[in-house]
C-alpha cells in the first residue's frame, strides 16, 4: 500500500530528533508499489530523499521535497551449503535485531557490527563498517528500485562499488531504493579480532569477562561494551554517531600532523601506487583523536555537545534546533582547518 502525507513530522524519524516537517512523505510496504510510484507523484520535479530510520541523517530545517519511506519486511535463508548460510533480508528490517538474529544462530560476519542503530536498507548504502567488519565483507547482492528507469535492478557486490562509507548508492543520492540485500554469513567460526585503539581493543575487552576460544556471543558483547562506552543512549540523546569521516591525507599532510600529535595512528590506504608519490592520497587519519588534542571531547555548546569518550560523536541534549547543531559542527570543522589545515567531510548525511 502507498500513503502520501503532506507536512509530515519528522521528529522520530531523525537522527537528532528534530522537530522538522517534510513537505510530502510517501510510505510503501510492498514491492509492487514502487512500479506505481511514478503515475501517483512527480519525482522529476522536486528533490527526493530515501529515509530508512534516519540515523545517519541530519535535517537543517523543514525538508521541501519528497521523502520516500519504503517498509518492506522479511528475512529468509535462501541457500544453505555445508560452511554457508545465505540470508534475504528486506530493508525495513531493523539491523540490530539482524545482527542479533545471526549471532543467536552462530552465523558469523556481522557480530562485529553489532549495536548500529538504523535499518537494513541504510546499511550498504554508507557501507557500514565498525570494529574490523564492513558490509560489504559479507554482501553478495542486493536489489534496488531505480525511480529514473522506474524499474528494479540487482546489483552484485562489484556493481555497489564500495568504499571507506561510500558506495553508488550514496553517490547517486534519491536515485536507487534498496529493497532487500542477501549476505553470506559463516557457519564455521571466523572471528576478526583486530580492532585496537589508543584506549585499548576487543581483546583488551574479552579478558575482562571471558577466556578463548572466544564464542560469537563473546565478541557482539564485548564491541556492545565498547560501543556504549562511546555513544550515549540513542533512545534518549539525539546522535548519529561519528559526524564526519575520518580524512584520508597525503605522506606530507601525515608528517605534518605527527610532528604535532606525537604517536598519532594511521591506516595506510590498501592500493600500493599510493604509496609512492608524497602528494597522493596515502592514509586515513583518526579524527576523533585529532579533535580530543584541541579540546573538542566532551566539549559542550548549550544543548550541543560531544560524547565525553569520544570527539568524533556529535550529541544533542535535549531540545537543539537545527541550527545549534550546525554552528557546532561548523565549528568543529573550522577549529580542525585551523589546527590541522584539514577539511572534515561530515560523514552524516545532511538534508
Ligand atoms: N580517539 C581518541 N579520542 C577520541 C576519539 C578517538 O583518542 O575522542 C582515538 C581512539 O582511541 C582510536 C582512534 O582515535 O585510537 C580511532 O577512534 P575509534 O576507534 O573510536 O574509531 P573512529 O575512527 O573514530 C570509526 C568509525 C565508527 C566505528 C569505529 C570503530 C568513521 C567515521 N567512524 O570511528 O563508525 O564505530 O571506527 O571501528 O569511520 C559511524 O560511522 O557513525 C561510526 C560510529
Amino acid at each position: 500500500m502507498i500513503r502520501i502525507y503532506k507536512d509530515f513530522p519528522l521528529a522520530k524519524k531523525n537522527a537528532f530528533k528534530l522537530d522538522v516537517k517534510a513537505y510530502c512523505f510517501v510510505s510503501l510496504n510492498q514491492k509492487k508499489d514502487f512500479l506505481r510510484l511514478p503515475k501517483l507523484i512527480d519525482l522529476k520535479s522536486s528533490p527526493v530523499y530515501i529515509l530508512g530510520q534516519g540515523y545517519n541523517t541530519f535535517f537543517k530545517g523543514d525538508f521541501q521535497g519528497i521523502i520516500i519511506h519504503p517498509n518492506i519486511k522479511g528475512v529468509k535463508i535462501v541457500k544453505e551449503s555445508k560452511n554457508f548460510s545465505w540470508i534475504k533480508v528486506a530493508q525495513a528490517e531493523d539491523w540490530i535485531k539482524f545482527v542479533k538474529f545471526a549471532v543467536r544462530n552462530n552465523l558469523y560476519g556481522i557480530e562485529n557490527l553489532t549495536l548500529i542503530p538504523g535499518s537494513v536498507g541504510a546499511a550498504p548504502v554508507q557501507n557500514i563498517s565498525a570494529y574490523g567488519q564492513s558490509l560489504e565483507d559479507t554482501l553478495v547482492s542486493l536489489t534496488a528500485y531505480d525511480i529514473i528507469e522506474n524499474r528494479f535492478k540487482k546489483f552484485n557486490k562489484r556493481d555497489c562499488q564500495f568504499s571507506y562509507r561510500d558506495s553508488i548508492f550514496k553517490r547517486e543520492k534519491g536515485r536507487y531504493i534498496i529493497t532487500d540485500l542477501t549476505v553470506r554469513l559463516s557457519k564455521k567460526p571466523k572471528i576478526n579480532l583486530s580492532y585496537n585503539s589508543r584506549y585499548g581493543g576487543i581483546t583488551d575487552e574479552l579478558k575482562k569477562f571471558s577466556h578463548p576460544p572466544y564464542s560469537i556471543q563473546d565478541i557482539a558483547r564485548a564491541i556492545t561494551r565498547i560501543r556504549k562506552r562511546k555513544f550515549p543512549d540513542w533512545k534518549k540523546y539525539g546522535t548519529a554517531g561519528s559526524f564526519f569521516l575520518n580524512p584520508i591525507v597525503t605522506k606530507r599532510q601525515l608528517l605534518e600532523i605527527q610532528k604535532r600529535v606525537k604517536g598519532l595512528e594511521y591506516f595506510p590506504l590498501e592500493n600500493e601506487n599510493t604509496r609512492s608519490r608524497p602528494d597522493q592520497p596515502y592514509a586515513k587519519i583518526p579524527a576523533g583523536w585529532l579533535l580530543e588534542e584541541i579540546g573538542w571531547k566532551g566539549k559542550r555548546i548549550k544543548n550541543v555537545g560531544t560524547s565525553p569518550n569520544q570527539a568524533l560523536v556529535v550529541v544533542s541534549y535535549g531540545n537543539a534546533t537545527p541550527d545549534e547543531i550546525q554552528d557546532f559542527t561548523q565549528k568543529m570543522q573550522s577549529e580542525f582547518q585551523k589546527a590541522y589545515k584539514i577539511k572534515l567531510i561530515p560523514e552524516v548525511n545532511i538534508v
